[in-house]
Formats: C-alpha cells, sequence, structure tokens
C-alpha cells in the first residue's frame, strides 16, 4: 500500500504516520523531516531550506522531489505514506512518474480534515523528542511526569522553528493556494479518502484504518 496524508499544517500527519509506521510497517517519507535534516547538515543549501522553513514557506519542487527520488530507491517494506508531499500539482507529477518508474502504484490519498482553530491550537502546543522524533503535546498528549519520553526514554525536547503564529499564518496560506488544489484532483481521480481530523487520535488512526482495509480489501478483489 503505497499512501499520501494530505492534510494541513498541525492536522495530524506525522502522528498517523508514525502510528502507521508501527502497526502496518509502512515507510514514512516525511519531506519536513528529510529538509529538517538537510537543515542540520550546515551546507549552504541546507541554510536556504532552513530560511525558507522558517518563513512558513514551500521549498522548490526541485529540492524535494529530489528528496522523494532518493528515498523511493531503497527498500519499500509495507508501502510508502507520503507525509507532506505532494504538495503542489507538480509534485504530484513528479509523483506519478516516480512511483511508475519503480512499478508501484498510489492505492489511497487521505485527506484530514481539521479547522483552522484547532491547528493553531495544536501547533502552538506542539513538542518533539530530540532522540527518537515522538510528538507530544502540552495539550493532548502531554510528555509524561517523568519527564522521559514514552517511546525511548529521551529526555530532551524540541520546538519547532516555524511553530509560531506568523509562520503558521504563512504555512496555512501556502496550504490553501498551492496544496488545497490536490484534493480536487485526487477526488476527480477517485482516489481522494476524507477523514475526520478532529477526533482523538485514537479514533482518527480507526478512521484511518478503515480506509485502508478497505482499500486493501479492493487490491485483492482486482488482483
Ligand atoms: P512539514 O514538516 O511537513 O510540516 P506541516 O505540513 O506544516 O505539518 P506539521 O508537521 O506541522 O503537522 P502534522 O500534520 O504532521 O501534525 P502532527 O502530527 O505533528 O513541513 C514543514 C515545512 O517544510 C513546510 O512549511 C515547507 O517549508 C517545507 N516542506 C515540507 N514538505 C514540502 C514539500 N513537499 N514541498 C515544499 N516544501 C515542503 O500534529 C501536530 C500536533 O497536534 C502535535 O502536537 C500532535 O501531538 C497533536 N495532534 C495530532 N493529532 C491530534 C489529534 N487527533 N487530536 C489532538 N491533537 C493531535
Amino acid at each position: 500500500m503505497n499512501i499520501i496524508l494530505l492534510g494541513p499544517p498541525g492536522a495530524g500527519k506525522g502522528t498517523q504516520a508514525r502510528i502507521l509506521c508501527e502497526e502496518r510497517d509502512m515507510i514514512q517519507l516525511s519531506t519536513g523531516d528529510m529538509l529538517r535534516e538537510a537543515k542540520q547538515s550546515g551546507t549552504e543549501m541546507g541554510q536556504r531550506v532552513a530560511d525558507v522553513m522558517a518563513r512558513g514557506e514551500l521549498v522548490t519542487d526541485e529540492i524535494v522531489i529530489g528528496l522523494i527520488r532518493e528515498k523511493l530507491e531503497g527498500e519499500k517494506k509495507g508501502g510508502f505514506i507520503f507525509d507532506g508531499f505532494p504538495r503542489t500539482l507538480a509534485q504530484v507529477d513528479a509523483l506519478a512518474d516516480l512511483l511508475a518508474e519503480e512499478g508501484e502504484t498510489l492505492h489511497s490519498v487521505i485527506e484530514m480534515r481539521v479547522d483552522d482553530d484547532a491547528l493553531v491550537a495544536r501547533i502552538t502546543a506542539r513538542s518533539t523528542c530530540a532522540n527518537c522524533g515522538e510528538v507530544y503535546n502540552d495539550l493532548t498528549k502531554p510528555i509524561p511526569e517523568d519527564g522521559k519520553c514514552a517511546k525511548c526514554g529521551g529526555t530532551e525536547f524540541t520546538r519547532r522553528a516555524d511553530d509560531n503564529e506568523e509562520s503558521l499564518k504563512q504555512r496555512l496560506m501556502e496550504y490553501y493556494k498551492k496544496t488545497s488544489p490536490l484534493i480536487g484532483y485526487y477526488y476527480a481521480k477517485g482516489q481522494l479518502a476524507p477523514v475526520n481530523g478532529l477526533g482523538e487520535i485514537a479514533e482518527v488512526r480507526a478512521a484511518i484504518a478503515r480506509v485502508l482495509d478497505a482499500s486493501e480489501g479492493a487490491a485483492g478483489r482486482d488482483a
């Protein structure tokens, strides 16, 4: 199964992708995480990327497509979860070409729907384990009382440079202007599966599982 998790900043894409990796042995391909790694590299390209991300704008198609291309050539396990990619129609076309080159298909595009007020509340309360990347939230999924990450025991937690109200405003504008047209495109292709992203993490997980189980069933019948 190869799927896209599509949704605005804070919709819960990363949270659900990590659950799918654990439960279905899938591989999360988060362009945001890849770009944050590039930022740490200290190269000139990394610094340029960091500046664009801090402003809440989109990095060029060329850079993110190159990052995804490298990952698709590696192992495939239970399939890919594209988290935060594609974000433009040019990236949609590139993904279709890259999957075809690998003899792979896109099975489902899960649109995670969350209203803007909830997004602001979620993002400004987010923190991440610096060691394993587990995502926490001051309001809905607080760091355990002993101050240790529940996944790895790490004690250092970070907040993202773009998780402030000003960058978030720009990220939302980028989403509505450049990424939301993808919803209509995938709907027309019959691949869109909307999910209510406003429920609790376990409820959203269950809704996504229903979509994937149905899609897997349909793929089995077609085979
Ligand atoms: P990226 O890292 O992809 O960020 P994003 O799309 O803005 O999404 P987020 O990671 O902020 O949110 P999420 O949906 O993963 O939510 P999460 O699960 O963490 O991109 C960052 C930047 O990189 C972009 O702005 C751009 O500059 C660049 N970039 C990346 N990809 C690109 C591309 N393809 N092209 C060009 N540029 C690109 O959850 C958020 C919080 O809510 C957490 O605290 C979590 O615990 C909590 N939460 C999650 N689910 C729930 C729930 N159901 N109920 C309550 N709380 C919840």
